[in-house]
């Protein structure tokens, strides 16, 4: 595992501080960002980003100083809009975040010969208890490739990939995983309610199950999955016998296509 460092003194500049640009932000200022991050977003920024000493916030793409690394941070349809509105220094290294948007692409605006790191982070990011992959292009050379791994180790943990076309799945576990644990706090949530106790009582045992059970796999991140759900199940017992519903193929089943619609969706932003 990664463990987050202080950021070096590298220049940033975020262009997008909605969710996940912000989430990344927030986990750079964490890790002890000391340098400027000039931050491109039309909106307000939030006041703790606002009145933070490092944080410039601009309006317009033509004050954006040259810096080490341009995090492109906007909605994929946004993303030709954008390229199109900024000049870049040959040597700044581009780190897009955008689903789907292939490195080709940025090819197309920056030029084939530009540094281009894709990545695809999710918002535990803000936290520093991210999952981030990346992919890079032929322009990338073992010092861009240190600088982006010390950027997004400050969020979390980093993989890199080489086959590009991994980024789909990898956009439907990861990127978008956060939201399916966060739906499992729903369902059992609910699932208690039907079971007989009070809808805040029963709000309040499945986020805190889901929180220790995170943070037991991270303690413990050396021993698998199943051997943690095996200590949990005495033979003949309660657990037993709603892993006997739960593992009877129909969850894996969900799960599978539910993955498989999210790559599927990955690949048609992707054209
Ligand atoms: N959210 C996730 O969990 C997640 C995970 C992995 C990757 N991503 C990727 O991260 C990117 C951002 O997603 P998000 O969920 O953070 O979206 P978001 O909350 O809508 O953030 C995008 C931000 O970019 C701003 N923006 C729009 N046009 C701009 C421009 N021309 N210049 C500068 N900023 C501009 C938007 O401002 P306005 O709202 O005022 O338009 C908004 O604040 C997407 O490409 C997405 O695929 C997201």
């Amino acid at each position: 595992m990664n463990t987050p460092s202080p950021i070096d003194p590298l220049s940033i500049a975020l262009i997008g501080c909605g969710k996940m640009g912000g989430a990344m932000l927030h986990g750079w200022l964490a890790a002890g960002m000391t340098h400027a991050a000039y931050v491109l977003e039309p909106g307000h920024l939030p006041p703790e980003l606002a009145h933070n000493p490092v944080v410039k916030h601009l309006h317009n793409a033509d004050a954006l100083p040259i810096t080490d690394v341009l995090v492109l941070a906007v909605k994929p349809q946004s993303i030709a809009e954008v390229c199109a509105s900024l000049k870049l220094d040959p040597s700044t290294l581009v780190l897009s975040i955008a689903a789907g948007q292939k490195l080709a692409n940025f090819e197309k605006h920056f030029g084939d010969t530009h540094p281009i790191i894709r990545a695809m982070p999710n918002t535990p990011a803000s936290i520093a208890k991210g999952m981030t992959v990346l992919v890079a292009n032929k322009n990338v050379t073992k010092d861009h490739h240190e600088m982006a791994t010390q950027l997004l180790s400050a969020t979390g943990h980093v993989e890199w990939v080489k086959d590009e076309d991994l980024m789909d799945a990898v956009t439907a576990l990861s990127g978008s995983g956060p939201a399916y644990v966060f739906h499992l706090i729903e369902v059992m949530t609910q699932a208690g309610i039907e079971c007989g106790l009070d809808a805040d009582f029963a709000k309040s045992l499945a986020r805190q199950t889901v929180i220790g059970s995170a943070a037991l796999a991270e303690a413990e991140h050396e021993t698998p999955a199943e051997h943690l759900r095996k200590n949990v199940t005495s033979p003949g017992g309660t657990t037993e016998a709603a892993l006997n519903i739960l593992m009877n193929g129909e969850m894996q089943d969900i799960f599978t296509r539910a993955l498989m619609a999210a790559t599927a969706r990955s690949k048609e932003l992707s054209k």
